[in-house]
């Protein structure tokens, strides 16, 4: 039990115990140190419906409020606020206890099977910085599922199929005759350009890339033989960006759209079977009551098109089953531009009326705003095109090393590089997931790569400077009691004590940025206790357990950058 779920039980209870065992205490971490470290909220709509006064209520309240060797001091404040702060000895137990475990404290009692939709690119073009937020946002979820004991799935949902691949497919016919199939395909982007060209200026050739279309989807095997060799380079492609980027995911995680391909049909006719189905200027659409367009009329959602060919929604539809049924999700998050947003309330309303979803399995779009250049616009490359990730994640590397190059030009160059790797990506990564995932955000190298607030060097910074205090300590006493005696002492096991439920919040509202802004307070907070408390300078049982302090800090704070795919380094 995380210490917020702690004290809401033993609110709940006093509560219950004045008579009003319905009432919802909230219970928060306190705002400010004055206001202890917790402050219990409720009392005064109680009081309300009670017609009682406040503070009388609140003081009652206190009285079956038990908290005995958990709370030090319990006070009324305000209308009738309960202030609570923690005992020493107690938040010392709960943090020496959450070093006793590998999941620091945080490990779910009812684990679940969550399938992630994440990164999911169309393998048709380049990755671009749309996708970026997605698999960064998406990685570092399922991160936080798994740590907590969860079973994550993570499915890349991969664009690869649909009429295009006909004429790109065709294009690679052609190109092949001169050079081999990895060089045609080196840049997406070009080949892609160069395809639509030709298939507008060529009558003969768009002629052979609709026939290829046709093929395709009949299975012919020399069409078919071209499109898994596009797919596979564009594969590769992904793959080099996920392992510059430090993402977790596989060739194992692909599960794209060409996967559902063979289901589509049974989706209609089950659509159909549910007399869900009309038929509407030659295309087959759900009616849906749920969304209505400006004339108040139902809006028709398409799942068929009139000449038989299916949609982006039949395929989300046949996942959604596939998910219920294979994969057997209780959670499935939709790591996914804010813009499909209509799409995914559709697709979800469609498959619980189609009973393609059990109604336990919670459906859920995580959606995200989109990422600007410092214009406020768009991110896009100078001349405005799409900015690839892979140049995007080398300048991120260059700009790292030269910082630090300009910070420490004594290092060796192969250790400045390996610190400009885990400095630059993890940059970029913390930019993104520092923000509420749902506001558009700025891409600023010169912010995100500074060395002070709230950002990736700041917090691997603080880490490399812990690992440092114990290259000096000598050997530790890895099982000293701890003391908090300071108040900043305090406050930093208070910070140490608030991991799980911190990352309970992160699971809860699939928000990483609570997980950011934890780790930045636990290390201005460490900063503030360092600053206060002399650590090597001190003797005796006072020494052994700052530095066992400085241990559980180190320790969380290299947990939670892990779980956000940043590195931490010994020494930077
Ligand atoms: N390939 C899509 C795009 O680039 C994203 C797919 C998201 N996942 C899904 N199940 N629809 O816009």
């Amino acid at each position: 039990m995380t210490l917020l779920q702690l004290l809401a039980q033993r609110a709940a209870a006093a509560f219950a115990a004045i008579g009003a065992p319905d009432a919802q205490p909230a219970v928060q971490p306190a705002s400010r140190p004055e206001f202890g470290d917790y402050q219990i909220n409720g009392v005064m709509a109680v009081a309300k419906a009670q017609k009682a006064n406040p503070r009388e209520l609140a003081a009652r309240v206190l009285e079956h409020l038990d908290l005995a060797g958990i709370a030090s001091k319990l006070e009324i404040a305000g209308p009738g606020f309960i202030n609570v702060t923690l005992s020493d000895e107690f938040l010392a137990g709960r943090v020496l206890a959450g070093q006793q475990d590998v999941r620091l404290g945080a490990g779910v009692a009812h684990p679940e099977t969550v399938v992630i939709d994440l990164s999911s690119p169309n393998l048709a073009k380049e990755m671009h910085v749309g996708h970026l937020r997605s698999t960064i946002i998406g990685d570092a979820l399922a991160r936080v599922f798994e740590f907590m004991g969860n079973k994550v799935i993570r499915q890349n949902h991969v664009g690869d199929w649909g009429t295009q691949f006909g004429m790109l497919t065709a294009y690679l016919f052609e190109q092949e005759s001169s050079k081999p199939a990895e060089m045609a395909l080196h840049d997406l982007e070009t080949f892609y350009r160069e395809a639509k060209g030709r298939f507008d200026e060529d009558p003969a050739f768009a002629d052979t890339a609709r026939d290829y279309v046709v093929r395709l989807q009949a299975g012919d095997t020399r069409v078919l033989a071209l499109w898994e060799r596009f797919r596979e380079i564009s594969l590769a492609h992904c793959a080099a960006v996920y392992q510059q980027l430090g993402v977790k995911l596989t060739e194992d995680d692909v599960m794209g759209e060409s996967a559902y391909n063979d289901d589509l049909a049974n989706v209609i006719a089950d659509l159909k079977a549910k007399n869900l189905l009309t038929t509407s200027e030659g295309a087959q659409v759900v009616f849906l009551d749920e969304f209505r367009n400006k004339e108040g009329e139902p809006a028709a959602y398409i799942v068929q098109k009139q000449d038989g060919g299916y949609l982006y929604s039949t395929t989300d539809l046949a996942a959604v089953r596939y998910r219920n049924n294979v994969l057997h999700a209780d959670r499935v998050l939709y790591v996914v531009d804010a813009r499909q947003g209509l799409h995914f309330q559709q697709v979800f309303t469609v498959s619980r009326k189609a009973g393609f979803a059990r109604p336990e399995m919670q459906m859920e779009h995580v959606a995200f705003g989109t990422m600007m250049g410092k214009d406020n616009k768009p991110f896009k490359t100078r001349s405005g095109g799409t900015v690839k990730l892979v140049e995007l994640l080398d300048e991120a590397e260059t700009r790292a090393f030269d910082l630090v190059t300009s910070k420490n030009a004594d290092l060796p160059e192969a250790q400045r590089r390996k610190i400009a790797h885990a400095v630059g990506i993890g940059a970029v990564r913390y930019a993104d997931l520092a923000k509420h995932r749902t506001s558009d955000y700025v891409f600023d190298w010169d912010s995100m790569l500074s060395f002070e607030g709230n950002t990736a060097p700041y917090l691997q910074y603080a880490y490399t400077r812990i690992a440092s205090i114990f290259r000096q300590a000598g050997t530790v006493d890895a099982s000293a009691a701890l003391h908090l005696a300071d108040p900043a002492e305090h406050a930093l096991a208070l910070t140490l004590a608030q991991f799980p439920e911190q990352l309970q919040q992160v699971a809860q509202e699939t928000a990483p940025h609570f997980l950011c802004a934890y780790l930045y307070t636990l290390a201005t907070r460490f900063s503030r206790f360092y600053d206060a408390c002399p650590v090597l300078k001190s003797e005796g049982a006072t020494r052994a357990s700052r530095l066992r302090l400085c241990a559980a800090t180190a320790r969380t704070l290299q947990t939670g950058l892990s779980l956000l795919g940043i590195e931490v380094l010994e020494e930077m």
